[in-house]
């Protein structure tokens, strides 16, 4: 693996970057919007899953216009409890603490390997690097977890029951939205199978970060992705062709966004929003990012009841999700261009 970039970040008297890591934002690149992100929709988890009806309607459409309009939203009260949100972060903080050597035990070898600790996105692939370290856990159907830090495993096997709880919740919620039956997503991709993968991103501080880029623009494969961070901002997501910055500035909140999947069973209803982190040179941004997606084996493709209308013939081919995931995961990951391969 390429040296990680907390170790590059922590080498003494580092006041510039090693010029693998510059990325030149390009002209074409969206102006920032930051006055945007009051208006980021907030969904209220407790009204979507609320035993009175019209509550419960009047919160499926507000879901369906916040996946329409924003493909990005943020998720109040839902029950996760504060203190299990920040444990999550806490030990993803002290694995990437632990010296590199116990580290490398699981250093990136495929893409679908378990748990992966990497740096960059595909290192191997990738020309420039970002600045960012990563350890991707899948979580469901079958659990996995680092043996340290202490308590990680505890912690990662209750989020992950928790937030599986919260797509489940939010995907009838859609489902109902796209005038399907509430469990529709549910059984037609098999989701009592689907795939979460835990993946915790490290952004140390930066002596440069016009100059470097965390992340750059891509879309996640998954369905729904779930995200949280220690407190510091970075995230921007691109909305009406600007960027907006997304503060994690509500407590105990997620933030959530549509992905790939999604786009391609709505028949392109819900497009897959493009987001980015970008990186400071004061402090260490951490977030922890659940990627749900159907089971590994089902054959994603636009529901048939949403090929209608003036969408009225399928706008992407169908495609088992693992493939999917393979090739997403196996190379450079720029904007939508994955997904541009699966369209008609
Ligand atoms: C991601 O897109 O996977 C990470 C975004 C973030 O760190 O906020
Ligand atoms: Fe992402």
């Amino acid at each position: 693996m390429n040296i990680s970039v907390k170790s590059l970040a922590e080498s003494p008297g580092l006041n510039c970057i090693p010029s693998i890591y510059a990325y030149s934002l390009t002209s074409t690149d969206p102006p920032a919007a930051s006055d945007l992100q009051d208006a980021i929709p907030t969904i209220d988890f407790s009204l979507l899953t609320s035993p009175d009806p019209h509550l419960r309607s009047q919160m499926i459409q507000e879901l369906d216009i916040a996946c329409k309009d924003w493909g990005f939203f943020r998720v109040v009260n839902h029950g996760v409890p504060e203190s299990l949100m920040n444990m999550v972060i806490e030990k993803a903080i002290e694995f990437f603490d632990l010296t590199e050597e116990e580290k490398k035990e699981f250093e990136e070898k495929d893409v679908l390997d378990p748990i992966r600790y990497g740096t960059s996105f595909n290192s191997k692939k990738d020309e420039i690097l970002y600045w960012r370290d990563f350890l991707k856990i899948i979580v469901h159907p079958e659990f996995h977890c680092p043996n340290k830090p202490l308590g990680f495993r505890e912690v990662l096997l209750e989020y992950s029951k928790r937030t599986r709880e919260i797509v489940k919740g939010l995907l009838n919620g859609i489902s109902a939205g796209l005038g399907l039956d509430q469990d529709y997503v549910e059984k037609a991709l098999n989701l009592e199978s689907g795939l979460q993968i835990c993946a915790a991103n490290l952004y140390p501080p930066c002596p440069q970060p016009g100059l470097a880029i965390g992340l750059p623009p891509h879309s996640d494969h998954g369905l729904l992705t779930l995200l949280i961070n220690n407190g510091v901002g970075g995230l921007q997501i691109k909305h009406k062709g600007k960027w907006v910055n997304v503060n994690n500035d509500v407590p105990c909140s997620f933030l959530v966004n549509t992905a790939d999947q999604l786009e391609i069973f709505s028949n392109g209803k819900y497009k897959s929003v493009e987001h980015r982190a970008i990186v400071n040179n004061a402090v260490t941004r951490l977030s922890v990012v659940l990627a749900n997606g159907p089971a590994l084996d089902a054959v994603v493709e636009p529901a048939y009841k949403l090929v209608t209308g003036e969408r009225c013939l399928p706008a992407y081919i169908p495609m088992k999700y693992k493939e999917y995931l393979e090739m997403q995961q196996g190379n450079k990951i720029v904007g939508k261009t994955c997904l541009d391969r699966v369209r008609v």
